[in-house]
């Protein structure tokens, strides 16, 4: 398939999506957030791939919604449309782990997307934010709901009220990313990340992703029920015999990813 606004690679088992549109700092109008989900499909439907990097340009992973194609919508326009959900809601449902490696500027779309992702790493360079306040509206794919989930209330409320910028260094301090790397080395530890999350079972990280994101939505006891059913559930896999068998035996499991 070919993209206009995404560059889309495969690197040994892992898919990568680097969004191209420098011209408007990745902002991420309609055909980009369209390239996005053909290339999560493709990625989906392609047994040997199983795990995904999502990442940007040097100067940003996004900069956000495209607001110059959003500036003459009404109402009407995006209610009926359910404007931002359709599409965007892709990536999250993504069932296999995405990685979002972040250089420069993840605002407001950008920063929701790398949230629907499961794993932030940030150059040192990445600033995440949520400025839709200073451009007259509010965060609209997640913002005010995954940011609050993730750095706590009143650092998301901050943001989100004053439209301020965090650093790499608090983003990591608050929880948002799980690590900081330095900016020329980002696509290489991510692809060291996801490649090493490919070297397991396909369908056991998928069970992983599947329950951690639970912890999200259900209640403790709900979500401690879940785990166990999945954990349960291994024992159906023969990755799951091969892993214990291989440990016993002192030697590198080989997994079948079934
Ligand atoms: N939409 C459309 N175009 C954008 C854009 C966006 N979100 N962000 C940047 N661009 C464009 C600029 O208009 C500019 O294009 P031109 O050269 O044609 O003028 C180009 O990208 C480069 O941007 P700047 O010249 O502004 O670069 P800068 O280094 O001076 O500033 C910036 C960088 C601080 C990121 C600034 O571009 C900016 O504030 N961008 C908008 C950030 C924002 O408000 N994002 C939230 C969007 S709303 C949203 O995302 C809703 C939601 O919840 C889904």
């Amino acid at each position: 398939m070919s993209y206009e606004n995404i560059i889309v690679e495969v690197k040994d088992n892992v898919g990568l999506i680097t969004l191209n549109r420098p011209q408007a700092l990745n902002a991420l109008c309609a055909a980009l957030i369209t390239d996005i989900g053909g290339a999560l499909d493709q990625f989906e439907n392609d047994d040997n791939i199983r795990a995904i990097v999502i990442t940007g340009s040097e100067r940003a992973f996004a900069a956000g919604a495209d607001i110059k194609e959003m500036a003459d919508y009404d109402y009407m326009d995006v209610y009926k449309n359910d404007f931002i959900t359709k599409g965007w809601t892709r990536v999250a449902s993504c069932r296999k782990p995405v990685i979002a490696a972040v250089a420069g500027f993840a605002l407001g779309g950008g920063c929701e997307m790398a949230m629907m992702c499961d794993i932030i790493l940030a150059a040192d360079t990445a600033k995440f934010g949520q400025p839709e306040i200073t451009i007259g509206t509010i965060p609209g794919a997640g913002g005010t709901q995954r940011l609050t989930r993730a750095v706590g209330k009143s650092k998301a409320m901050e943001m989100c009220l004053t439209g301020r910028m965090m650093d790499a260094e608090e983003a990591e301090r608050s929880g948002l990313v799980a690590r900081v790397v330095p900016a020329d080395s980002l696509l290489d530890e991510a692809l060291k990340l996801a490649g090493k999350i490919a070297s397991f079972s396909a369908p056991v990280s998928m069970k992983v992703k599947e329950s951690v994101s639970k912890s999200y939505e259900m209640t403790l006891t709900e979500g401690l029920m879940f785990e166990r059913r999945e954990f349960h559930s291994t024992f159906a896999l023969d990755d799951r015999a091969e892993g214990m068998k291989a440990f016993a035996e002192k030697r590198k499991p080989d997994f079948k990813h079934r």
